[in-house]
């Protein structure tokens, strides 16, 4: 028996579709546009499986009834006053406030008390939702129609944990802002986007449980996760959580001490038991040791991006800094393709600039004579809108 659930995405849909992509076939994600996603799977998911996604900001169970015929029936003998919120996408706000009276209306007739949290009718975010407790003492319901008019509804399981991610973001002892922060919603979708998700097809451990409920909390601690420019170690950080081994790598002495000093603030604040890290400084330019090479390991990395910029360079500053960045990723790429295995892939970010026009890295083709192929769409971009440079992932697999 198939399940149905409504994803709704983050602020980069492409993004975030690829990376559900992961962990779900072509064949289970029917439809999909800038706002949500509905996938339809024979496996259960649970609350926690939120919690392994950078890209999606919410997940309802789809109702077949009417939002007013399931609170009614999920609440008809409940005590008390029952919060409840609706958040409606590509819907007029009318209709959202016409949707909440209806709501309250036929909950009073059936002698059931309750209240709306939304403020002045708008719709409902994660905050709200947790603030609320509506999870846990009432219903966030979430209504979504597609441009051809068709509408789902649903039940929310899970909503984004954001106090979780702003202390993995703002906490970590060593945050070095030069060299730009890559937010960890974007090193959890690079994470499962290089490891491939959760390997269900492989039947990895870790994946589908027994009992047909997708567990997707913890990764396969065989699968060793390497970041090369590791920075302030962000992507180990996130893939630690998902369960894997790290190793991280860097050029500066400070990144490496420092990448350090994160991850065992990160063990200790997120009580993460098993994973293992390793950290050492090495130039990536530069063959790796032999020993890292492994069928289980997969590199996932924001390479050096030059320096910040706070206008579009001219086009000689353009010129000369993916020319630099040409050679740097060429060495990378030929000596990571010693230590991959077939089949073991690279996420990584490149720069692109953000004028009237998109400026891309020239050298991401090239790059593929040292055995790859491209498995991500084009332009998977990470960007603000009033940022001068943005990121662009690029998923390469090893033939
Ligand atoms: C944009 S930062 C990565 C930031 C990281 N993702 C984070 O969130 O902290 C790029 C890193 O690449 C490192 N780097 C630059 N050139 C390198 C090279 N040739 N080999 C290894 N690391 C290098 C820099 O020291 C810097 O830490």
């Amino acid at each position: 028996m198939k399940s149905r659930y409504l994803f709704i995405l983050g602020k980069t849909p492409d993004l975030s579709v690829f990376e559900l992509a992961q962990f779900f076939t072509e064949n289970e994600i029917v439809f999909w546009d800038e706002e949500f996603a509905i996938v339809e799977t024979d496996m259960e998911i649970e609350a926690d499986f939120l919690n392994r996604l950078g890209g999606t900001v919410a997940i309802a169970r789809l109702l077949d009834e009417s939002l007013e015929e399931f609170l009614v029936s999920e609440f008809k003998d409940s005590e008390g006053k029952i919060p409840f919120g609706i958040s409606a996408y590509g819907m007029r706000d009318f209709e959202r406030k016409k949707l909440l009276l209806s709501c309250k209306k036929v909950l009073k007739s059936e002698g059931v008390s309750c209240r709306f949290v939304n403020k002045d009718f708008g719709n409902l975010n994660a905050a709200q939702v947790k603030a609320e407790k509506l999870l846990e003492k009432g219903a966030y319901l979430i209504m979504t129609r597609n441009l051809n008019g068709r509408e789902y509804r649903g039940m929310a399981i899970a909503v984004q944990d954001v106090d979780a991610y702003s202390k993995r973001d703002y906490d970590k002892p060593f945050r070095d802002a030069r060299m730009g922060m890559l937010p960890p919603k974007l090193a959890q979708m690079m994470t499962n986007s290089g490891v491939g998700g959760a390997k269900r097809a492989e039947g990895a451990e870790g994946a589908e449980g027994a009992e047909g409920v997708l567990r997707l909390c913890s990764g396969s601690s065989a699968v060793r996760v390497f970041d090369p420019f590791c920075g302030s170690g962000t992507v180990l950080m996130e893939a630690m959580l998902a369960g894997y081994n790290v190793i991280g790598s860097d050029i500066s002495e400070d990144c490496v001490k420092g990448t350090r000093k994160n991850l065992e603030w990160f063990e200790k604040e997120f009580r993460i038991s098993g994973g293992q890290f390793k950290v050492f400084q090495h130039d990536a330019s530069r063959a790796f040791d032999e020993k890292l090479k492994d069928e289980n390991i997969c590199i996932v990395t924001e390479g050096y991006l030059g320096p910040p910029q706070s206008a579009v360079p001219s086009e000689d500053v353009q010129k000369k800094l993916f020319h630099e960045l040409i050679q740097l990723y060429d060495n990378f790429f030929q000596n990571a393709s010693k230590i991959l295995e077939r089949g073991a892939r690279i996420c990584i970010t490149f720069p692109f600039f953000n004028g009237r026009e998109k400026i891309f890295f020239p050298g991401k083709k090239g790059l593929k004579r040292f055995g790859f192929e491209i498995v991500s769409p084009e332009e998977l971009l990470y960007f603000r809108r009033n940022q001068v440079m943005g990121r662009e992932v690029v998923v390469f697999r090893r033939i």
